[in-house]
């Protein structure tokens, strides 16, 4: 019974690991281009995400910032920033959830993981 424990602890971390892995791919392909490859931002151009306080005052508008894109006046850390994000509508809920688990436990930030099922539900927002 012991050993059967262990093999699944151990299957666990295997799988959060190649999520991780997945959502970092993702994070390169679609966002690094402007956020840059450790979340630092750009400028007065591009916000930061590493360090974000952002991904903490608005959990719930994530998803849809991801899918939608962003194209208003935001306050991150104190700083304004004006300019516009695209929308990712190639991205699948399940991508998406990768990407934000991902941004959420990198550069230091430790923000709760999301549930794929917590995703679709803030996704109905912005359909
Ligand atoms: C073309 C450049 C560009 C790309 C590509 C891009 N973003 Fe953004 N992002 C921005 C800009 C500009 C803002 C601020 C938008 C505003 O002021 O309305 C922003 C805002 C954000 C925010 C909220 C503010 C913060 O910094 O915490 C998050 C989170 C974010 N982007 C994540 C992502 C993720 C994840 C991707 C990849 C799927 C991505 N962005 C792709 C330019 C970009």
């Amino acid at each position: 019974m012991r050993y059967l424990l262990l093999f699944l602890v151990a299957g666990l971390g295997a799988c959060e690991n190649q999520t991780y892995q997945i959502g970092e791919r993702l994070y390169k392909t679609n966002c690094a281009n402007c956020h840059l490859d450790h979340g630092e931002g750009l400028g007065n151009l591009i916000p930061p995400i590493a360090g974000s306080d952002y991904l903490k005052k608005y959990p719930d508008l994530l998803p849809c910032v991801i899918r939608r894109g962003l194209k208003d006046t935001i306050v991150v850390n104190g700083k304004t920033y004006a300019e516009e994000m695209p929308p990712n509508g190639a991205l699948s809920d399940i991508q998406i959830t990768n990407l934000l688990n991902y941004i959420n436990s990198s550069w230091g930030n430790k923000q709760a993981p999301y549930e794929l099922e917590t995703v679709r539900e803030l996704l109905k927002k912005c359909e």
